[in-house]
């Protein structure tokens, strides 16, 4: 099959497997796992924090930034097509006792002005309004990402209200490659970052948070908590720093075939699609008869693979392990096709 259901479906390379089998490992529940440990320095200094901890998923580094940010009865605002709104089985409630406040942003960004109007007063009857997140790139907006001036006026508005601003990087990769935007330049910006490499990068597991020191110390105790802490996972540490290394400057391939298949989809007649909202390795479009499940049902049969994200509409998502040969079958088949 050709997998384009997500880019978290790629498989370990030959390559990586090597890596990890090479990885000097050690308990990491006693932080004596030297590669985990180099790994998450390595990350910090990367992102301008001051230190990273390492964890089994997206979801797990997400909410154990709001764990650290946040006391019971605050509220969270968040666009609301985030992944934490969305697809985290409603865990800021049930682990950390806070609120989400969602909000009509454009294609799953917030704006400053925006944010803005969710910000509550300071009364006992209120929720406490206590982190602004943002996703970049925004997987249910369809990959889009965020610019430093809109990032910027982000963290002015939550200096000026004493709020923590937290940023969802799970593909903070491909907002690099495709805004240019240096690492460093989030971490001056966010008080918590969460980062992904199962996702393009194509490790098979993890993803860290970023974080000041004490931030660190007590996510490091909730994981710990919540059965994230881990024994020798060096291993994967090793898999994510290969994926880093390797795979990272892979993603504008990505971004350039999910161009070419938007393309080709808004050439035929049977689909919709904005051609302008193609930012990243994420493309979202309409079917214009029948529903998305039966088209999946055609594409699965001729051996592509991707997912409902609506009645009428598909997302497909590029990574490393499309090539251009697999992009090129996909485009016939969307070219030939009637529906
Ligand atoms: C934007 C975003 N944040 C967080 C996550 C959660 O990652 P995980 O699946 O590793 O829990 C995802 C997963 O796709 C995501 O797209």
């Amino acid at each position: 099959m050709i997998d384009l259901r997500s880019d978290t479906v790629t498989r370990p390379t030959p390559e990586m497997l090597k890596a990890m089998t090479e990885a000097e490992v050690g308990d990491d529940v006693f932080a004596e796992d030297p590669t985990a440990n180099a790994f998450e320095q390595k990350m910090a200094k990367m992102f301008g924090m001051e230190a990273g901890l390492f964890v089994p998923s997206g979801t797990m580094s997400n909410q154990l930034c709001i764990n650290v940010l946040t006391s019971p009865g605050d509220e969270i605002i968040i666009d609301k097509l985030g992944h934490v709104f969305n697809y985290e089985s409603g865990a800021a409630a049930h682990l950390s006792s806070v609120q989400i406040h969602p909000l009509n942003g454009v294609n799953g960004k917030l704006t400053a002005e925006l944010a803005s109007t969710a910000i509550r007063p300071k009364n006992d009857w209120d929720p406490h309004t206590r982190v602004i997140a943002v996703e970049n790139t925004t997987n249910k907006g369809g990959g889009a990402f965020y610019t430093k001036e809109e990032l910027l006026k982000l963290r002015k508005l939550a200096d000026a209200h004493d709020l923590y601003l937290h940023l969802d990087g799970a593909r903070i990769w491909n907002a690099m490659t495709e805004s240019g935007i240096e690492p460093e330049f989030f971490g001056s910006v966010a008080d918590t970052i969460s980062i992904c490499f199962s996702k393009g990068l194509g490790a098979p597991v993890g993803s860290m948070m970023l974080a000041s020191k004490s931030h660190i110390k007590q996510a490091r105790r909730m994981r710990k908590m919540w059965g994230g802490g881990m024994r020798q996972i060096g291993l994967l540490a090793a898999a994510a720093d290969f994926a880093v290394e390797h795979h990272y400057p892979l993603l504008k391939k990505d971004h350039e075939r999910a161009k070419r298949f938007a393309d080709a989809i808004a050439k035929n007649d049977a689909f919709k699609i904005d051609l302008a909202s193609v930012y990243t390795n994420i493309v979202l479009f309409d079917v214009v008869n029948g529903s998305a499940e039966d088209t999946l049902a055609f594409f699965a049969e001729n051996g592509i693979g991707m997912v409902p994200f609506g009645p009428k509409t598909i997302r497909a998502t590029f990574h490393f392990q499309v090539g251009d040969n697999d992009l090129e079958e996909v485009i016939d088949i969307v070219e030939s096709t009637e529906f």
